[in-house]
């Protein structure tokens, strides 16, 4: 198997941009494209901005940095930039049809053999496989920030071939993490699954009057060693995000008792939506 040596990366936002500079800093000549000039632009300079910070503090070494943004580009043609690659990473919106036309496109213009990767936590890639030689479509999910959270969920559906699973746990690998093989498609995959059976639990506690939040998150980090504790990571997160995830899972399951708690919906009907509104199970003050 040839090693990758040359990755697209769609989408340059929160998770798309640190994509590209990982692949970038493992050797890849990188291009990472979006639809929109101005997230290419920002993503660019909040890149230059977090890597002078890690060379700062000595997690990142000068002239590797230096190095991979020589290797790195930016593009808003799609077409142009698949024509050459051995991977294409998808980090675009959360959007199934949106995903589903990106694939289409890439089954048309990327090499036959270049292997097509989503970053979806929620969508399965055999939902976006369904294009000449399925067998090089998977699921490689980055944990956010991408540049500093070591584990990658490689996911592999029945239309995955050992080949393509083999070459997304090298390139994750030589991009200095830890890579983990799902050897079937399950909703959340491995890490959210767990974390989500964590919530679920915090929240029926709670419910059930059985401790307060603050307890609850105490439990967890002084028992269990967690560096915060489920309420407070809920409030980060952000409630809405966290009821999203949870209605996805009951349509997913075909569930509906794995949908989101009355207490998650009371709170997304006040605003208390964490962190971000400086309300949520904790009050934060002005935000
Ligand atoms: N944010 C997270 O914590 C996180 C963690 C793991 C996985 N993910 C997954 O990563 C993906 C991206 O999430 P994000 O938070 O980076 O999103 P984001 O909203 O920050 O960025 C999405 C980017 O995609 C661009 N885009 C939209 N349509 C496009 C297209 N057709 N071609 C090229 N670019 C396009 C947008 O302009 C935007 O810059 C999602 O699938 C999400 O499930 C997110």
């Amino acid at each position: 198997m040839t090693p990758i040596g040359t990755a697209v990366v769609c989408g340059a936002g929160a998770m798309g941009s640190q994509i590209a500079m990982l692949a970038a800093l493992a050797g890849c000549d990188t291009t990472m494209v979006d639809v929109d000039q101005e997230r290419l632009d920002s993503a660019m300079d909040q890149l230059e901005k977090r890597c002078a910070r890690g060379v700062a503090r000595g997690t990142l070494d000068a002239d590797d940095v230096e190095a991979a943004f020589a290797r790195l580009a930016t593009s808003l043609d799609l077409d142009d930039a698949a024509s050459g690659a051995d991977i294409v990473i998808e980090a675009i919106v959360e959007d199934l049809g949106a995903k589903r036309d990106l694939f289409q496109r890439l089954g048309r213009v990327a090499p036959a053999d270049a292997i097509l990767a989503t970053n979806s936590s929620s969508i399965v890639s055999s939902k976006l496989a369904d294009i000449t030689n399925p067998g090089r479509v998977c699921n490689m999910h980055f944990f956010n920030p991408a540049l500093v959270m070591k584990l990658v969920e490689v996911v592999g559906g029945e239309h995955t071939s050992p080949d393509t699973v083999e070459a997304a746990v090298e390139l994750a690998e030589r991009m200095g993490k830890t890579p983990v093989v799902v050897r079937r498609e399950i909703f959340g995959f491995i890490a959210n699954r767990i974390v989500a059976a964590i919530f679920d639990e915090a929240i029926e506690l709670l419910e059930a009057g059985v401790a307060t939040v603050e307890d609850i998150d105490l439990a967890v980090t002084n028992g269990l060693g967690h560096p915060v504790g489920p309420f407070a990571l809920l409030d980060l997160t952000g409630i809405d995000v966290n009821v999203g995830i949870k209605k996805l899972e009951a349509q997913e399951t075909g569930d509906p008792s794995r949908g989101p708690a009355t207490t998650l919906l009371d709170l997304e009907r006040a605003g208390r939506l964490g962190r971000k509104t400086g309300r949520g199970f904790y009050e934060y003050g002005a935000s």
